[in-house]
Formats: C-alpha cells, sequence, structure tokens
C-alpha cells in the first residue's frame, strides 16, 4: 500500500455464517496486587471519595462503564508467593508481608472478602487464582472452602464470622499462574505442574464438581517450550479442566507498522494453542473439549523504565509500577486484539485484560486526586457494550501490509456480532495499515435492509497522542460521516491506523 491513497478492502456478512455466540465472559480483566492497581488503585480509605469500605468511587463507576465482565484476582506473579489467610480477618491483626514478585510490601488491607465486596459493587464475576508456586493442594482446597461452603465448616464459619454470610459462588478458579516461566516463584516443569494441577483440580472437584477451572498454559508463544508444555500439562489434567490459560502482551518497539501487527500474532498464537490442545484430546480419544482462557492480553512496553521493579532494601507499599501511558496507536492495537477474541468466540471462551488501574491499565488514579480514561479505555468500553447476540464468520478481501519481522498481514481486521432479537448488526473495523485509509465495502445484503444507527473511528493525525489527566478527551473515537448503508452495502473510509464501530439497524 503507498501512502496516502485509499485501497479498497471487502467484507461479506451472511447471519447464516456463525462462528459463536459473544460471550460477556471476552470483557473480563484482572486486579493484580502490583504497584498501584489494588491500594490507590480500586482501594484508597483515605480518599474524598471512597466508600463506607474504603473502595473508590470514581474507579467502580469507570470500571461499570468499562463495561468489565469476570475479574481476576489476586494475581499474576503475585499470587505465586501469597497466602490468602494472611488477607481475612481482622485488618489491624493483618501481617505485612514481602512480595517477593514485585520487590514490594503488601499490607493485606485487602484479602478476597474485601474483593468479594468489591466485585459485587461493580457488578463484575471474581474470577479466581490459587497459588501453586508456594503452595499446594491443600491450601486451594481451604480457600476454596472459604470462599464458597455456605457455613458449618471451620473455613466457612471463619468468613461468616468475618462477615459474609454466605459463599462467594466463584465459578472461575486459576491453577497457578505462569507456571512455564523460570520468573515465577516455585517455577515447575511441565510435568511437575501438570500433576500438581491435575491433583488439585481433582480436589477442588471433590468440594464442587461444576467448577470451571483454568490450567497455566505457555506465558507466551516465544516460550521455548510453548506447545510441549500445553501436550504435557494438558496430557496430566485434560479430564479434570474446562480451560488451559494464554498469555501475550505487545509492545510497540518503534516500528509502528509492527506494532499494528498485534492482532495477526495473537490470532497465530490462538490456532496454534487449538492445535495443542486438539492433539491431546485426540490422542485420548476423549469427547471433552477444553477450551482457552485468554486471561492476560494487552498492550505493554516491558522494556521501558514504568516496569523497573525496585531492588535492594527499597520494599515499598504499593509502588508506580508498570504505569504505562496509552496512545492512539496502541488503543487501535486494543481494538484489534478484542475484534481477534470475539472471532475465536468459538474457542476462546473467557478472557481478561490485563489489568485494570493503574497497571497496564485503561483507567488510571492519582493517589487522593483524580482518575481518568487511557485511549485503550474507548475500544474496550464500545465493543463491550455493542457487541452482542452471535458472532458472524465473515469472507474479507484485504490488501496485505508488511512490518518489522512480521510479513504480509491483513490490513483489515474485522469481526461482525448479530443480535436478531435486538434487530442490530455491529461491525468492529481496524484499519492496521500505518500508510493509508481502507475503503471499506461489505455486502450485507444477507442481512437484510439495513440503516446505520451510528458509526465511529478511533484514530488521530499524531497516532502517539496519549491521554493525560489533565486532557483525557480531546482525542476521542468519533462520528464517522463517510459510513453508509445503500443498496445491500455499507461503504466506509477506514483511515491509517483506526479502529471503528459501525452500528446498524436490521429490518426484520
Ligand atoms: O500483568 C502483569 C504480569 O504479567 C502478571 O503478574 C504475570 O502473570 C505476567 O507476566
Amino acid at each position: 500500500m503507498t501512502p496516502a491513497e485509499s485501497t479498497p478492502a471487502t467484507i461479506t456478512i451472511d447471519p447464516a455464517f456463525t462462528v459463536g455466540p459473544v460471550r460477556r465472559r471476552t470483557f473480563g480483566a484482572f486486579v493484580e496486587h502490583l504497584g498501584r492497581c489494588v491500594y490507590t488503585g480500586i482501594f484508597e480509605p483515605d480518599h474524598p471519595d471512597a466508600d463506607e469500605d474504603g473502595f473508590r468511587k470514581d474507579v467502580l463507576e469507570l470500571t461499570r462503564e468499562l463495561g468489565v465482565s469476570t475479574v481476576r484476582y489476586p494475581g499474576g506473579n503475585f499470587v505465586s508467593g501469597y497466602r490468602w489467610e494472611d488477607g481475612v480477618g481482622p485488618v489491624d491483626q493483618r501481617p505485612v508481608r514481602l512480595d517477593l514478585a514485585w520487590h514490594s510490601t503488601d499490607p493485606n488491607s485487602v484479602g478476597v472478602d474485601e474483593f468479594a465486596k468489591w466485585s459485587a459493587k461493580a457488578g463484575v464475576e471474581p474470577m479466581m487464582a490459587v497459588n501453586l508456586g508456594t503452595r499446594g493442594v491443600q491450601e486451594a482446597l481451604d480457600l476454596l472452602e472459604y470462599c464458597n461452603i455456605d457455613g458449618g465448616t471451620a473455613l466457612s464459619e471463619k468468613r461468616r464470622a468475618n462477615g459474609a454470610a454466605t459463599g462467594y459462588g466463584i465459578r472461575m478458579w486459576c491453577l497457578g499462574n505462569e507456571m512455564d516461566g523460570p520468573w515465577q516463584i516455585g517455577h515447575k516443569n511441565a510435568q511437575e505442574y501438570g500433576r500438581l494441577a491435575a491433583d488439585t483440580a481433582r480436589g477442588m472437584r471433590m468440594i464442587d464438581p461444576g467448577l470451571e477451572l483454568v490450567a497455566c498454559g505457555s506465558s507466551g508463544p516465544t516460550m521455548p517450550t510453548f506447545g510441549e508444555w500445553e501436550r504435557v500439562v494438558l496430557t496430566e489434567t485434560y479430564d479434570v479442566v474446562d480451560l488451559v490459560s494464554a498469555h501475550q502482551y505487545f509492545e510497540d518497539s518503534g516500528d509502528l507498522q509492527e506494532h499494528l501487527a498485534a492482532g495477526h500474532k495473537m490470532e497465530a498464537f490462538i490456532r496454534d494453542i487449538v492445535s495443542h490442545i486438539d492433539h491431546v484430546k485426540s490422542v485420548r480419544k476423549s469427547t471433552k473439549q477444553v477450551n482457552i482462557s485468554f486471561d492476560e492480553w494487552n498492550v505493554w512496553h516491558m522494556s521501558r523504565g514504568e516496569s523497573k521493579v525496585p531492588s535492594g532494601n527499597d520494599w515499598p507499599v504499593a509502588p508506580v509500577l508498570l504505569e504505562d501511558t496509552y496512545t492512539v496507536a496502541d488503543a487501535v492495537v486494543v481494538g484489534d486484539l478484542l475484534v481477534t477474541l470475539l472471532r475465536n468466540t468459538d474457542r476462546v471462551l473467557s478472557a481478561s485484560l490485563a489489568q485494570l488501574v493503574n497497571v497496564i491499565a485503561p483507567i488510571m488514579t492519582e493517589p487522593g486526586g483524580r482518575s481518568w480514561k487511557q485511549t485503550t479505555f474507548h475500544p474496550f468500553a464500545l465493543t463491550s457494550r455493542h457487541a452482542s447476540g452471535t458472532v458472524l464468520q465473515l469472507a474479507v478481501e484485504s490488501p496485505l501490509v508488511s512490518g518489522g519481522t512480521t510479513a504480509d498481514f491483513a490490513a483489515l481486521s474485522a469481526v461482525a456480532t448479530y443480535d436478531a432479537a435486538k434487530g442490530e448488526a455491529v461491525v468492529f473495523a481496524v484499519n492496521r495499515s500505518a500508510a493509508g485509509a481502507l475503503t471499506l465495502d461489505a455486502a450485507v445484503g444477507g442481512l437484510g435492509n439495513v440503516r446505520v444507527i451510528e458509526a465511529l473511528t478511533y484514530s488521530n493525525k499524531d497516532p502517539y497522542w496519549q491521554a493525560t489527566a489533565d486532557d483525557s478527551s480531546s482525542v476521542l473515537p468519533a462520528e464517522n460521516v463517510t459510513a453508509k448503508a445503500d443498496g445491500g452495502h455499507l461503504t466506509a473510509e477506514l483511515p491509517a491506523v483506526s479502529w471503528s464501530m459501525i452500528r446498524l439497524a436490521v429490518e426484520a
């Protein structure tokens, strides 16, 4: 594609071709005891806008506006050294501990009871991780009993004494975190982890067979053990887990076109994981289907100063850590990653944007002060609000682009959802070209008569524009006046480096 010219790209949308349902759990997020995600993020009792439990009301409000479904807790790398018992009971008696994962100090003023309370206020489903780094089966069973048994046992009565009369009914449980990573406290090889995860899962199912359990998959496609890890772990756990996790982060290394390949790379990762799962399924001649929990994904500028962990004698409480400031281009990438997750809704059953507040997050706060939306907030909130019904399988014809080491990927990344009951179809379209616009021509005749209800595009002359506390709203998704539906075709101009959402009313 040459600069400044607009190139045609076509899609065909037909409700007869479907991928699967739009799942609310695709719009999950993640709250870890890391940096200022918990302390001065969701929880800040001294803040003027704190509620009676110490939660920031402004953050609760932004969380609801973001449209988050599930929230994974308490880590992350943090969970692999965590003693959940430290975070329950009278706050003034809770031990202060070193958090080895992030070289910080945790006062334990927030634990599972506070998180459950916060989740209820935010209207999100909690997703809990157990520590399989420094701990094992018994501690996982204890946490499950504490959380989910209504009463009549030692640990459930302890929870009742701590103020929660009934169990939390947490359905989704992660069996550890990134256990393939040498950085993980208690890192294990695939055989060791697979066996421990299977034993833990079997025990947890004895308490509640209906739990949805997630085994650790790989921490990214570049892990040297990727593939073999899934094979060995799933060979041990296939019958007792429902999902295998996937984690992937993307960084702008200075080549914008390469950065815009993120969705293409995620698509390839998902396809590979599916092959590894289905290989084990086939070898075991199993009729059961294990799927994917993509429970950490985002842009994370990992090599920048923001991610430098404290060291030496410095063990701060809630340090400024991983507080990346996002650009419009990063928001386009995040929008594309959501498009990719939706496009794979048949195999990706749950996903978590990592993370929710302050730490590589769409929501930022000042201690004692303001909160604001990063650029990445917008595509997430709009997709969560408007994607509904069924994900449609599209036929896409797109020019190709290349960037850095990634050659020949489609400039147009798109997905469409269709909600017959609502009489609405929504097209989410990303122009991944850094060089030129695309002229989108979508054949929509299969839907019947359509009319554009709303067309929004997020792009900017300077794709590196960033939102700050002082100016978070001068560049927002704006009306795309070029979007028109006529004679069975929807057409729209998609600027270079842009994310768009076009909502169509469909006549019955
Ligand atoms: O989300 C930040 C960190 O990234 C998590 O703690 C860890 O699981 C991953 O490596």
